[in-house]
């Protein structure tokens, strides 16, 4: 236990977040679990031997608190993985002004406290010639602005920022901020096989396994920014920053079933 590799995974009561919790246990990490719904956590950190703290990143005082019980425990934390996250689909006119907020205060500033709440930890990992990490999923909406989902997509620029500015900020920390895109995945919270209307859109929906792969090996070979899986959305990424106008513009035409709307 002392020698152990301790990782934080936000998120981990579903999805791409549970996926990344079973990797990292099998490749010998400690997990602590962090998620609102205390029953899914726990069965997961008793089935890897992990740990589990109730926490809503939205609430910064609760995410100041979760840390500190968590860093009195580990006083060093080699992984942070920030992957908690809510779908926002939907339009910024269709959508309720609650869903805007959501999206923002869960998928952007939910990991902005987690880093700076465990920061600490991560310090200490990296010190006397250690190293320590942070993964922020952040989805290939961080560089697209698809318009079906604007206010996710939003949020997802917003927080792709504040991953880039991070690794810059840490780097010579020895503390190494990777950035994970994801396409579409089947997810409990993202259903896109069945909410997504377009058949070519469907074809390219991966597994949550996949993408929890991608976390660890982009930890594991240090790089720095991932898109998964590269085809087509890397192509799309390129695109938008050429020909920005005309990319979202065909966004607008694809999207979702109309009775999808979170
Ligand atoms: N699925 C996709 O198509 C896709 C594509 C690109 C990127 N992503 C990103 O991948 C990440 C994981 O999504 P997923 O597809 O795995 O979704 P998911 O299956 O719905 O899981 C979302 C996880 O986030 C947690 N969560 C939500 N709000 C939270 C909050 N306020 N505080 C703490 N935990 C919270 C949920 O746990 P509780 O409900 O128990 O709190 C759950 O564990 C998200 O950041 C998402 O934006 C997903």
């Amino acid at each position: 236990m002392a020698d152990e590799r301790v990782a934080v995974v936000t998120g981990a009561s579903a999805g791409i977040g549970e996926a990344t919790a079973r990797e990292l246990a099998r490749r010998g990490w400690h997990c602590v679990l962090l998620a609102r719904r205390q029953e899914r956590i726990e069965a997961l950190a008793s089935e890897i031997r992990g740990e589990w703290e109730v926490c809503d990143v939205m609430d910064r005082a609760q995410v100041d608190d979760v840390a500190a019980r968590v860093l009195a425990r580990h006083p060093r934390i080699e992984l942070l993985v920030n992957n908690a996250g809510v779908p926002g689909r939907g339009t910024f006119v269709s959508v309720e002004p609650d869903t805007v907020e959501r999206v923002l205060r869960t998928n952007y500033l939910g990991g902005v406290w987690c880093a700076r709440a465990f920061l600490p930890g991560l310090r200490e990992a990296a010190e006397n010639g250690g190293s320590a990490h942070i993964v922020n999923v952040v989805s290939v909406a961080g560089t697209i602005a698809f318009a079906p989902a604007g206010p996710y997509a939003a949020a997802k620029h917003a927080q792709l920022a504040f991953s880039r500015s991070l690794a810059a900020t840490l780097r010579r920390e020895r503390i190494y901020v990777h950035s994970v895109l994801p396409g579409f995945v089947e997810t409990e919270g993202f259903t896109p096989r069945s909410t997504l209307k377009n058949p070519l859109m469907r074809r390219f929906v991966i597994e949550a396994d996949a993408v929890a792969k991608t976390i660890v090996k982009a930890v594991e070979r240090n790089r720095r920014e991932v898109t998964i899986p590269w085809f087509p959305y890397r192509l799309v990424s390129i695109a938008q920053a050429l020909v920005p106008g005309v990319v979202a513009q065909l966004g607008g035409r694809f999207g979702y079933h109309p009775w999808v709307q979170d």
